[in-house]
């Protein structure tokens, strides 16, 4: 097991203070904060390699293509893809899966067939494709979850059908931090004949990921949420079915040749990566790949485990004061706890932890359907990566029992904070 002691050492942010507190950064679902590895490998590319790819003969040019090349082969090893080129770099889970659903569902769906999404979708694996289906009149369904939060396996069975083209669901929920069975849902999904699609953004930063084992068909993610740098997120599919399909954002890069009446496209995955990709970005986020593969992705797994469950043991104290969302079976869930504090809106609740410098995300976190399921207006969010430590927890529940205390202070007259506004989760 890593020490997080001196992984924290890693992380120059760590050491700054937000009221005149010790940052207590419990935002992780959302972006987490990058290593000095990652900061300096960016450095080291813009001061000493920088300069566009593919595109010259230069030395340069040749180094930086290298640079972003490998990077490819880094992010293919770590999640068990079969080869390098499977791996397309996009902006962020958001942008794959845009891509995905316009190359893939503009070739693929028609009239009738259906899409089954989950109500646990975050947006960005959910409008993508309902945006696709308007356009191809197919239709959406919807999976429902267990009154534990949990995937509802037999509603998903029965949903199914020949017509079934898609399912696409996430690895973790951002909200519940569900773990779904991403195997038991390609089975199914492969039944019927349908294609697999894993949202791993917040699954990939904190688990093994292997694909192959999975035998999902495509799986998206973000390198913000796993060290590495803004812009740059993953698209990884099946080779075969990347080959068999065309780009939906085109332009430099993404052909072979052009003529006035013909276009051949580019091989995989740069017939996906359109004009001059995030380079630094890339190479980035192999530096990050690299920083947790030493660590040991069964290491930080279980290492969040044991955060989580050290959170119930402590949250309990505050009895009934405290509704949390999400599966009672704590190996079924990762790093994220959801939750709300009676007669507290969440959004205050959110401000007054900053006071005592923890940092937690609060509203809807682009999961307006599945709030709306839970009959709530939104959550208050900790969620948990390999530099937090239990000190952290206990300034937090400490925290939150002093919130209880002075909750006479706070309760009610909130009422012009409902709205909520989507921006990342
Ligand atoms: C489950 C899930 N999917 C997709 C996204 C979107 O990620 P990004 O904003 O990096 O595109 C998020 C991020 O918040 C997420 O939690």
């Amino acid at each position: 097991m890593f020490d997080p002691y001196v992984i924290r050492q890693d992380f120059p942010i760590l050491g700054r203070s937000v009221h005149g507190k010790r940052l207590i950064y419990f935002d992780n679902a959302a972006t987490t904060h990058k290593p000095r590895q990652v900061i300096d490998v960016l450095v080291e590319f813009y001061t000493k390699h920088y300069a566009n790819i593919h595109r010259g003969y230069h030395t340069l040019s040749q180094e930086a293509s290298e640079l972003y090349e490998s990077a490819h082969d880094v992010v293919a090893k770590f999640i068990g893809a079969s080869s390098w080129d499977e791996i397309v770099f996009t902006g962020n889970t958001t942008d794959s899966s845009n891509i995905l659903a316009y190359s893939w569902g503009m070739r693929n769906l028609k009239e009738g067939d259906e899409i089954i999404l989950t109500v646990m979708d975050h947006h960005s694996n959910m409008l993508p494709w309902r945006k696709i289906a308007a356009i191809r009149g197919a239709r959406v369904k919807y999976v429902d979850i267990t009154s534990d939060g949990v995937l509802d396996y037999a509603d998903l069975e029965e949903k199914v059908s020949e017509r079934t083209k898609v399912i696409a669901f996430p690895i973790m929920s951002n909200v519940l931090g569900t773990i779904n069975d991403a195997k038991r849902i390609a089975k199914i999904a492969h039944s019927v004949g349908a294609i697999a699609v894993a949202d791993g953004a917040q699954s990939v930063p904190h688990m093994v990921t292997n694909v192959r084992q999975m035998d999902v068909d495509f799986l998206l993610f973000s390198g913000h949420k796993m060290l590495g740098p803004t812009g740059i997120g993953v698209l990884w599919g099946r080779k075969d079915l990347l080959e068999e399909m065309e780009p939906f954002k085109v332009g430099g890069g993404t052909i072979e040749d052009v003529t006035l009446d013909n276009i051949v496209w580019e091989s995989i995955p740069w017939r996906f990566e359109a004009g001059t990709p995030n380079i630094a970005g890339a190479i980035g986020l192999a530096e990050a790949v690299k920083y947790l593969s030493k660590i040991g992705m069964n290491n930080v797994e279980k290492y969040e485990k044991e955060l989580v469950k050290y959170t119930f043991d402590k949250i309990r104290e505050l009895g009934d004061e405290i509704d949390i969302y999400g599966p009672s079976d704590l190996s079924l869930r990762g790093g994220i706890v959801s939750f709300n504090l009676r007669g507290i809106h969440h959004h205050v609740v959110g401000m007054l932890l900053d006071t005592y410098g923890v940092a937690v995300r609060t509203g809807m976190h682009c999961a307006h359907p599945l709030h709306y399921r839970l009959g709530l207006k939104g959550t208050v969010r900790a969620s948990y990566y390999i530099y937090n430590i239990r000190e952290e927890i206990d300034v937090f529940i400490d925290a939150l029992r002093d919130i209880i205390k002075r909750r006479a202070e706070f309760g009610g007259g909130f009422s012009n904070i409902d709205s909520e506004k989507c921006t990342s989760g």
